[in-house]
């Protein structure tokens, strides 16, 4: 007999008897058996879809390393968002690509922008849709970082004004919540309070709270054009081996006011999410990202696995772990598999 050891009545595997009284297969004998003790149940309630706008006009390119994404011009986004809409997907992730860029990144808070644009024209399509938007200044910037430069060096704390303005454009552009990915120290409070003195009291903030510094954003940095000019991001996003430093900037972002919380990329950080569900009772975010979505693709595409299943075990694994949300580039298609 299999017990805790410590003469706890409620240990969880105090099972007298054991085999053969005991058989765990008796639960998963059919498949409505298997429907009803199911643990963790994706829904199309659980996504998110990242959108890439351009100034072109009347445009819907097809992002080469991410088959099935597109980059949109703001005349042709209204038709997607309907489309989504229908499919269920409750809300989108904006991301600009400017025409011109500058030293400053003054595209990302320009009351006219590409994403300023965007989000009307999303709102004006369906006003239920969520408008999340991507708040950095890497798309926007001629050097690619996602702060403004002293030297070699990204400069935090003059790079937090122009990171907060971005946010007060969004939300007078009528955004639903704001999503600072730049890992710039005090940014989620510095944007509050913007928030706050703009008028937008009721605008949430969804803090890419723990984001590392990963290989696996390769595919979005084509998507975006946003890949560092030299260097890296290494001195502001996180060191793929650190945990404990993940729930320190979740609690920073937590005091500073965040309403939301995310961790990425999800594939390979699951242990972050499930630490951070432990610690933290705030909407728990995983962003699904472009080198997750891109291996999948590319294996698919090969008759090497069966794109659905693994797509939808990969998912399933990301809330399993935790995650409230998932932002992922699947979930046109996870809307199409499931609702079948
Ligand atoms: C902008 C940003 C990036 C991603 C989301 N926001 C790129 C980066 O930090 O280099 C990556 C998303 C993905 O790979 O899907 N800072």
């Amino acid at each position: 007999m299999l017990t805790s050891g410590r003469g706890n009545d409620r240990a969880p595997y105090a099972y007298p008897g054991g085999f053969p009284a005991i058989r765990p297969r008796r639960n998963r004998l059919s498949a409505p058996l298997r429907d009803l003790v199911r643990e963790t149940v994706l829904t199309v309630h659980d996504l998110v879809y990242p959108l890439f706008v351009t100034e072109d006009r009347d445009t819907r390119r097809e992002i080469s390393s991410m088959p099935g994404n597109f980059h949109w011009s703001v005349d042709r986004l209204a038709g997607e968002i309907r489309e989504l809409h229908g499919l269920g997907v409750p809300g989108v992730l904006l991301f600009g690509l400017p025409d011109s860029k500058d030293e400053r990144g003054s595209g990302a808070y320009a009351g006219d922008g590409v994403v300023q644009r965007a989000i009307q024209e999303c709102k004006a399509a369906v006003p239920d849709m969520l408008v999340i938007t991507d708040v950095c200044l890497c798309e926007y910037t001629s050097h690619g970082h996602c702060g403004v430069l002293r030297g070699d060096t990204v400069d935090n704390d003059p790079t937090l004004d122009l990171l907060a303005q971005t946010a007060v454009s969004h939300a007078h552009a009528g955004a639903d919540i704001v999503a600072p990915s730049d890992m710039m120290d005090g940014r989620v409070g510095h944007i509050r309070s913007a928030l706050d003195s703009h008028g937008h009291p009721d605008i949430a903030i969804l803090s890419y709270a723990a984001k590392y510094a990963s290989g696996f954003y390769g595919p979005f940095r084509e998507a975006a054009q946003s890949a560092p000019a030299f260097g890296d991001r290494r001195s502001y996003q996180m060191d793929p081996g650190n945990v404990r430093e993940a729930i320190r900037e979740v609690a920073l972002d937590v005091q500073e006011g965040a309403d939301m919380i995310m961790v990425k990329p999800a594939l390979a950080y699951l242990d972050v999410v499930r630490a951070i569900r432990e610690r933290c009772d705030l909407p728990l975010w995983a962003y699904n990202v472009s080198g997750e979505y891109a291996m999948i693709k590319a294996a698919a595409a090969r008759g090497w696995i069966d794109e659905e299943r693994i797509t939808l075990e990969s998912i399933t694994g990301m809330k399993r772990a935790g995650a409230d949300v998932i932002i992922t580039y699947h979930a046109k298609d996870v809307a199409r598999w499931l609702g079948r």
